[in-house]
C-alpha cells in the first residue's frame, strides 16, 4: 500500500489539529502537529530571553528534543502539553518562526520524522499540519489542503476553548492577537502562510466538523 503524505495548512484556530488527528485515526496515519514543534522552541526561547543571534538560535533549534506521543508533548525532559498553549507562547512561536535558521532546522526535523515513520512500516502515512507543509516541507505531498475560516469565527472558537479551561479572557483581545499572528504568518519573507497552487481550499466558517472531515476524506479516497 502506498505511504500517503497529507499536508494540511491554514491559519490558527481553524480546526486543523482536530481535523488532522481525526483523519490520522481514520486512516491509520501518524499525526504531526508542526505548530507544537514551533511552540516548544518558543517556550525554550522565552527562558533564554529570546536571543535573535543566528548561532544562539541554531543551538536552541538543535538542542531542543521534541517528542509527541499519547497526546502528550515533551520538550527535552519537561512535559509541556499545556504550557505551550498559552497566549504568550502563541505570540512567541509566531515570532521565532520567522528566522530562516529555525525554519531550516524544523524542515529537516519534520522530513526526518516522516522518513523514520515511512521506514518503520507501522503507519499508512503521515498527516502534517502547519503553515508551509504543502509549499516548503513536502511540495510533493500526495494531497494538500488549505483550511481557512473567518477571523471572528476562529477567535470565537479560541475564546470558547480558553473559557472552558477556566481562563479569564476577553474576546476582543483574542481577536486582536489572532489577527496580529495571522499578519505575521502571512507576511513573513520565509515560508509565509499561503495556499500551495495545487492545494484544495476548504472554508470551515459555515461547516460543521463532520462535514469538513467527510469532504476531506472524499478527496483522499480519490488519490488512494
Ligand atoms: O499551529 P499553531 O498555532 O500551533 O502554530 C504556532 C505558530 O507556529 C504559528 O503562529 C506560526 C508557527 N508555525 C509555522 O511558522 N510553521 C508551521 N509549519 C507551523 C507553525
Amino acid at each position: 500500500m502506498k505511504f500517503l503524505i497529507i499536508a494540511i495548512d491554514g491559519p490558527s484556530g481553524v480546526g486543523k489539529s482536530t481535523l488532522s488527528s481525526l483523519l490520522a485515526d481514520k486512516l491509520g496515519g501518524l499525526y504531526v502537529d508542526t505548530g507544537a514543534m514551533f511552540r516548544c522552541l518558543a517556550w525554550r526561547w522565552q527562558q533564554l530571553d529570546c536571543p535573535e543571534d543566528d548561532d544562539e538560535l541554531r543551538n536552541l533549534g538543535l538542542q531542543t528534543r521534541i517528542k509527541m506521543a499519547s497526546n502528550q508533548i515533551w520538550c527535552n525532559s519537561t512535559e509541556v502539553t499545556e504550557l505551550i498553549r498559552s497566549e504568550q507562547v502563541s505570540a512567541l512561536s509566531s515570532q521565532i518562526s520567522k528566522f530562516p535558521v529555525i525554519r531550516d532546522i524544523m524542515k529537516q526535523k519534520q522530513r526526518e520524522l516522516v522518513e523514520d515513520v515511512r521506514n518503520s512500516g507501522s503507519f499508512s502515512g503521515a498527516i502534517l499540519e502547519g503553515r508551509d507543509i504543502g509549499t516548503v516541507i513536502f511540495p510533493n505531498a500526495d494531497i494538500k489542503f488549505f483550511v481557512d475560516a473567518d477571523p471572528e469565527i476562529r477567535a470565537q472558537r479560541r475564546f470558547d476553548q480558553l473559557r472552558q479551561k477556566g481562563e479569564e479572557v476577553e474576546f476582543d483581545i483574542i481577536l486582536q492577537a489572532l489577527k496580529e499572528r495571522d499578519a505575521k504568518d502571512r507576511n513573513r519573507s520565509v515560508a509565509p502562510l499561503v495556499p500551495a497552487d495545487d492545494a484544495i481550499l476548504v472554508d470551515t466558517s459555515k461547516m460543521g466538523e463532520q462535514q469538513v472531515l467527510n469532504t476531506m476524506l472524499q478527496h483522499i479516497e480519490k488519490i488512494k
